[in-house]
């Protein structure tokens, strides 16, 4: 009986496996990406509300500097994308983080992997849909078309604003001088129906998008190569006029002070880059149509990276040039918003017709993948059957395209931007860390090594990780002069969590050091795993709170069900 919770899935039942979905789904795959497909497709999927929303709030908490944070974890990404490739390439069909996990780390790593994708697809799906509505607002504004505020934002930002606005207007300022966000959320709480003594306040336009995304999902609509291409291409236009068009009327000054919060500031603006990146791992997944995928895969995900980094770079310089960063707390709509701010409204106007555009399409990406890790999952019996029914007409996986959407769906009519995509990046970057440390796993066995036909490029790790250790520890410990408050200043309140986190950090990056130096670790997965976890430690207490509720949630749910459901389960 095989009942340890490191069962493994061979990778001939995966490939079986596949070919009976392929089968339903009308055929297996033609063999026709190259780089530039994939590159484009990882472009699709990476571009959505970050740079179109979370940018805001993010450029408020840390200013201009938050462009470094960008290119700090584009590299962390770098790292992480050989290990997705180094996957992609050992199971040979297309599959997310959850298969290669199945068959390497096995099946208890697999499932919180799975649980936490849903993290990765579905729940960040909430905050591209929360982005769409904001810019559909805007759009719908522009040609002359009111949509009550109480019908577009959620509850939680409009009572803040409300109470926000209240203080302000008690201690004597005018409500024309408050910001935009504090206006409209009061406006939406106070100006809407009250059911027993709750305001209805409710984003309709993204419960709406979803709905109708799901209905094509649903009846079967394809992401197909071409349209995606023609989508990419109008995402990387409307950025490149953000740009373009932004640069006259940036404000040096502006720039100035580069971090205006500090690095704490900068710190605190983590999760929404992060999300930003989201996406990339997606490119693993088309192994199977790719011409040559051990050598187009990783360097599609490094081209994409690349050209996302520039352009986020970009767009955060210029936002930050344009419009003091301060004044950006809250904006969801921070692209069209600095047009508005300097008197652009017909650049305003162009820039939220295309961010609607562009944010469904990233929608549908995100719509599509759900259901069929749901599949696969249910497919091998730690979901309940219904997630991998196929629809007798449409061939789609309709029951979970439904859950999908019903996932998305509701709580993009309440929830808050900045939470959703706090949720969503811690749970990738543990998906991210799992995918790391799981190549350090399976290449501890050289027999691995030699199957593998794409190899990430070895750098022994030996003496780096303890020698950056003791860097790192340097730089983290107080000075002597500052011991005496060390203890009081850090262990106490919210800082005592942060602590404890880097400690962990710490704790795992001087293990990591004891066996690069005992079996010379490779350098790129070590690094990549240190990194996303370092960026995991920056989430706050908050966040970690929510995030260890969806794991336990997740075991719970392995233990009483999965576990014994599992096809492994003999
Ligand atoms: N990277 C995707 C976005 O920013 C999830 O919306």
């Amino acid at each position: 009986m095989n009942s340890s919770f490191f069962r493994k899935k061979s990778i001939d039942k995966i490939v079986s496996d596949q070919i009976e979905i392929e089968k339903l789904e009308g055929g297996s795959m033609v063999r026709n990406l190259g780089v530039r497909d994939l590159t484009f497709l990882g472009v699709a999927a990476i571009i959505g509300a970050s740079i179109f929303s979370a940018i805001g709030q993010a450029s408020a908490n840390g200013g201009p500097a938050v462009s470094l944070l960008f290119v700090f974890t584009a590299v962390a990404c770098m790292f992480t994308a050989f290990c997705y490739a180094r996957f992609a390439a050992t199971v040979p069909i297309s599959g997310s983080a959850y298969t290669y996990a199945y068959t390497s780390l096995g099946e208890i790593v697999a499932w919180i992997l799975g649980w936490n994708l849903l993290l990765e697809y579905a729940i960040s799906n909430v905050a591209v849909a929360i982005s769409w509505s904001k810019y559909f607002v805007d759009l719908m504004e522009g040609l002359g078309y009111h949509i009550p505020d109480y019908l577009t934002m959620d509850f939680l930002s409009a009572k803040r604003a409300y109470a926000d606005a209240q203080v302000a207007l008690s201690q004597g300022q005018l409500f024309e001088s408050l910001s935009v966000n504090v206006r409209e959320g009061y406006t939406a709480y106070a100006t809407a129906p009250v059911l027993f003594g709750w305001h209805f306040v409710a984003n309709i336009p993204a419960l709406l998008i979803t709905a109708a995304i799901t209905y094509l999902v649903y009846i079967g609509i394809r992401e197909t190569k071409n349209m995606n291409n023609i989508l990419v291409i109008l995402k990387l236009l409307v950025i490149m006029i953000v740009v373009g068009v932004g640069a006259f009327y940036v404000q040096v000054d502006n720039w100035s002070p580069f971090a205006p919060n500090g690095i704490s500031g900068v710190l605190k603006s983590v999760a929404a880059v992060c999300f930003a990146y989201i996406g990339f791992d997606s490119i693993s997944t088309t192994a199977e149509e790719c011409t040559n995928p051990q050598r187009d895969i990783p360097k599609a995900m490094m081209w994409a990276l690349i050209i996302c980094t520039v352009l986020y770079v970009l767009v955060t310089l210029v936002l930050t040039g344009i419009v003091p960063s301060a004044s950006l707390a809250g904006i969801e709509d921070p692209l069209a918003y600095m047009f508005t701010q300097v008197g652009l409204h017909g650049v305003a106007g162009v820039v939220a017709a295309s961010a609607v555009i562009a944010l469904t399409s990233a929608l549908l990406v995100y719509q599509l993948g759900q259901p069929r890790i749901w599949m696969t999952m249910s497919r091998d019996g730690l979901l309940p059957k219904a997630f991998s029914n196929i629809h007798p007409k449409y061939r789609t996986p309709s029951f979970s395209t439904i859950m999908t959407g019903v996932l998305v769906g509701i709580p993009a009519l309440f929830a808050n931007l900045e939470e959703v995509i706090n949720l969503s990046s811690i749970g990738t970057l543990f998906a991210f860390v799992l995918v790391c440390g799981g190549v350090l796993i399976l290449d501890l066995d050289p027999e691995n090594q030699k199957k593998s036909k794409f190899k990430i490029p070895y750098i022994n790790a030996k003496y780096w990780v303890g020698v950056s250790f003791v860097i790192g520890i340097y730089l983290y410990l107080p000075n002597s002069d500052s011991w005496s408050n060390y203890w009081t200043a850090h262990w106490v309140g919210d800082a005592r969590v942060d602590h404890f986190l880097l400690s962990a950090f710490f704790l795992i990056w001087l293990v990591l050091a004891y066996f690069s130096y005992k079996v010379n670790l490779s350098l790129i997965p070590v690094l990549g795993l240190l990194v996303n976890l370092y960026l995991m430690t920056q989430m706050g207490a908050t966040n970690w709170e929510r995030f260890l509720y969806w794991c336990i949630a997740g075991f719970v749910i392995y233990f009483s069900y999965s576990y014994r459901k599992s096809k492994l389960h003999v």
